[in-house]
């Protein structure tokens, strides 16, 4: 079923909280700003970081009206062989649909290297887990033959140093590695005996000729007073650089009220701060290790280009988009199926990328509840849409930060 706009919310969208918020508008977002930790805070000396965030911004808001697909993601399976807690595709041992087979995919493929520069699209490979595919080599060397380039999206134990060899020849040059945190805390979560084999993945990257070997935690607060040591143990592992992304509350954690899994303000500033910290650290020594926040709703004018290096807004729909595992074209693999805009099994893909991205590309629905009458629309569009929509009473990251 594809998305459309009503009135003023696209289906699919969870409106109730939204509702509810839009009867009783909040007060302007600079009326509240007042306490000193308030991110939406400004002073004078903020002032050339406004500058810097409105030109960041104004990249974002040129794409509403002239999108550019630079970035796609291919959901290859729903099949996965751990069942991590807070796993968001709510992945099992089989897939809840029929998946796409290799000629399907490498005809997909090849109609978006018809229609696009693939020299300008990054894929990035996710799941479920990628290695489950036992085609997933000759899908990548296709990709490469496109001019495409791909990264993998794995939790690391199935990528020994034969699948990073197979995965290098075939042209990957980006692998990225889910660590959640220290042995114990990463296998809280992701199950016992899955943590060694996840470090090692990063070096057998490395091994192979990756040119990068990127760590990715979700921080929770069983792992928040570990960062440090988490970085430590990443960089020595062999990772080039290091993502910190918060839990959404999608898949098996929709609804969920797991305070195990979700940052309060204070810990959401704490882990902003060590990530700006790390950033500025890693800037004046010269070390080319990174070291970034996620990619998400806008932070505030302090945190935006402090913690992640620009374009870390949500692009979904505007440069990003997404081939699901069953043919579904959709803007990100994190937004809820219901907003997946049509098949290209039945439809050339920039057919749908170019007409069905609507709710999207449209802002008008995003000015409700506290964003109606928000200071900041301008720079922040009503918030990351996977956050919107999974969590609508809790999207607001100036909100989030207290
Ligand atoms: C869905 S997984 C697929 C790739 C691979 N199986 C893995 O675990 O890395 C992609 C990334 O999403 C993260 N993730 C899973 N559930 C999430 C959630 N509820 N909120 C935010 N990120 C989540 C994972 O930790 C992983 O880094
Ligand atoms: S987060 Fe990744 S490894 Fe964990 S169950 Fe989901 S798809 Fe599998
Ligand atoms: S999500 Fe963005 S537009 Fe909405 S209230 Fe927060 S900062 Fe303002």
């Amino acid at each position: 079923m594809s998305s459309r706009l009503t009135d003023s919310v696209p289906d699919g969208y969870s409106v109730s909280a939204e509702l509810a918020e839009a009867r009783s508008p909040a007060p302007p977002r600079l009326a509240r700003a007042t306490a000193e930790n308030d991110a939406g805070c400004l002073g004078l000396r903020d002032f050339p970081r406004l500058v810097a965030v409105r030109r960041d911004s104004a990249r974002r808001a040129r794409l509403l009206t002239s999108p550019d697909l630079t970035y796609l993601f291919w959901e290859s399976t729903l099949r996965c062989n751990l069942r991590c807690l807070h796993c968001g595709s709510s992945c099992e041992a089989r897939s809840p649909v029929k998946e796409l087979d290799t000629s399907q995919v490498l005809a997909i493929l090849d109609t978006i290297a018809e229609d696009f520069d693939a020299s300008r699209i990054f894929v990035s490979i996710t799941g479920g887990e990628p290695l489950l595919r036992r085609d997933l080599f000759e899908v990548v060397a296709h990709m490469t033959r496109l001019g495409m380039q791909s990264c993998i999206v794995t939790n690391g134990t199935l990528l020994g140093r034969g699948e990073a060899a197979r995965l290098s020849e075939a042209g990957m040059r980006t692998a990225s590695v889910s660590i959640d945190g220290l042995s114990e805390a990463h296998e809280a979560i992701r199950g016992k005996g899955t943590y060694r084999p996840a470090l090692a993945a990063l070096g057998h990257a490395l091994e192979a000729g990756f040119h990068a070997a990127e760590a990715i935690t979700c921080v929770r607060p069983a792992n928040l007073d570990s960062l440090a040591e988490i970085e430590e143990t990443v960089r020595s592992a062999g990772a080039t650089q290091w993502r910190l992304i918060t839990i959404d509350r999608m898949g098996r954690l929709a609804g969920s009220t797991d305070e195990g899994m979700w940052l309060g303000p204070a810990q959401v500033r704490k882990l902003l701060d060590f990530v700006e910290e790390r950033r500025r650290t890693l800037c004046k020594s010269g070390d080319s290790f990174d070291v970034r926040f996620s990619c998400g709703g806008f932070l505030g004018v302090r945190r935006e280009l402090s913690v992640r290096p620009g374009d870390g807004q949500c692009f979904a729909g505007l440069c990003v988009a997404s081939i699901l595992c069953d043919g579904k074209v959709s803007a990100c693999p994190s937004l809820p199926r219901s907003w997946a805009q049509g098949s290209a099994l039945e439809q050339r893909f920039s057919r749908i990328w170019s007409e069905q991205f609507r709710p999207h590309r449209e802002v008008a629905w995003r000015r409700s509840g506290a964003c109606e009458s928000c200071s900041y629309f301008s720079l922040c569009l009503g918030g990351g849409l996977h956050e919107r929509l999974a969590q609508p009473e809790d999207f607001c990251w100036l909100d989030r930060q207290g």
